[in-house]
């Protein structure tokens, strides 16, 4: 298994090497795994000029997986767009067609006291956002800002999906739900916006495939109160890009902490990228109390859809259980009566759970 290790800006690099102690781990007890890292985002754009340096992309491109740490850092975003780590991103996104973006939520028993929201609203929580990648506002045409003939100056940007984008994506949501509760709840605002009208009638003809999967439809602005009103209520949620965005960082703190869920990119073979859901937090940078427990996750999720080793990926999750379990937390899921550790400290203690 080749896998590109691309560290990123902010807390990248310290996370993603808490989940290369792990993959060493694995190598260690006989596994074929070769790692080799590049820069991408802001550490791209210093060593290449390009948040996406070509060798990166050449790099992921034939490997068999790529873990990524994350992009950003503010001292970027006085650069031309096309030169900011976000859009480095989003290149590497749409340049190895990853289209199929799971982000699952998922509450450890131990950790209901560290969300904001009451434990009995969120204990047993398992929700699995289903999110488009490679389409919508992000990457629709026309886009950019212009100059209107009044001198005034306008912003455009346009949301897009094509029947075949949808359809592939709501395949995804339909196949995990078969694995899960076999619910699918569809998240549109299909009362404003055509493209999203769209998007609810593909789901509903797609349906017709699934019998046993209960569809539902909602609108996106119901659904960002719903999860935090009764988040349990979802199984699988499926929607587009930029609501997804929204809606899996709101997801996340159900959980506690977005230092804790992991993500899957996936294209239509399951080759895949993955990374922790939250970004670079340039604030904390080589403090070393970052959070790694996502980028670890996102190592079991790599394991269980490009390798389809699933003997390895509960290997890892039942580790992550395990320094839980023992009280081992970083400061962003710290309570009173927990054992506080850095992040090398809590990789130290994944490693030695493996
Ligand atoms: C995410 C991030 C990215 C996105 C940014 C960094 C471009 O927020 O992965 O959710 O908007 O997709
Ligand atoms: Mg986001």
């Amino acid at each position: 298994m080749k896998i590109a290790v691309l560290p990123g800006d902010g807390i990248g690099p310290e996370i993603v090497a808490q989940a290369v102690k792990v993959l060493n781990v694995l190598k260690a007890d006989g596994m074929k795994i070769e790692m080799e890292e590049a820069p991408i985002g802001g550490a791209g754009y210093d060593m290449a000029g390009d948040p996406l340096p070509e060798a990166t992309f050449k790099l992921s491109r034939e490997a068999d997986a790529v873990l990524l740490g994350a992009v950003g850092d503010w001292k970027y975003d006085s650069l031309p767009r096309d030169d900011r780590p976000e859009r480095g991103l989003l290149r590497i996104r749409k340049g190895l067609n990853l289209f199929a973006n799971l982000r699952p939520a998922l509450l450890y028993p131990e950790l209901a006291s560290a969300s904001t929201l009451k434990p009995e609203v969120v204990a047993g929580l398992d929700l699995m956002i289903v999110r488009e990648l490679t389409g919508d506002i992000y990457f629709g045409q026309p886009r950019g800002i212009t100059t209107l003939e009044n001198g005034e100056r306008e912003g455009i940007n346009t949301m897009r999906y094509n029947e075949s984008e949808i359809r592939r994506i709501g395949r995804i949501a339909f196949d995990i739900a078969m694995k899960r509760n076999k619910k699918v709840c569809s998240v549109d605002k299909a009362n404003v916006l055509e493209t999203t009208e769209l998007w609810r009638q593909v789901m509903i003809e797609l349906a017709k495939d699934y019998p046993e999967v209960e569809l539902s439809h909602m609108y996106v602005d119901n659904a960002a109160m719903q999860l935090v009103r009764a988040p349990k209520q979802f199984d699988v949620m499926v929607t587009g890009n930029i609501f997804g965005d929204i809606l899996s960082d709101e997801a996340s703190m159900l959980t506690g902490s977005i230092g804790m869920l992991p993500s899957a990119s996936l294209d239509e073979n399951n080759k895949g990228m993955y990374e922790p859901s939250h970004g670079s937090a340039p604030d904390i940078a080589g403090k070393d109390i970052a959070n790694p427990l996502a980028t670890i996750l996102s190592v079991a999720m790599m394991y269980r859809y490009t390798f389809a080793d699933m003997a390895t990926a509960d290997r890892i999750e039942n580790a992550v259980k395990k320094v839980i379990a023992q009280g081992y937390r970083t400061g962003d899921i710290w309570t009173d009566g927990t054992m506080r550790v850095s992040c090398s400290g809590m990789g130290d203690a994944v490693v030695a759970a493996l």
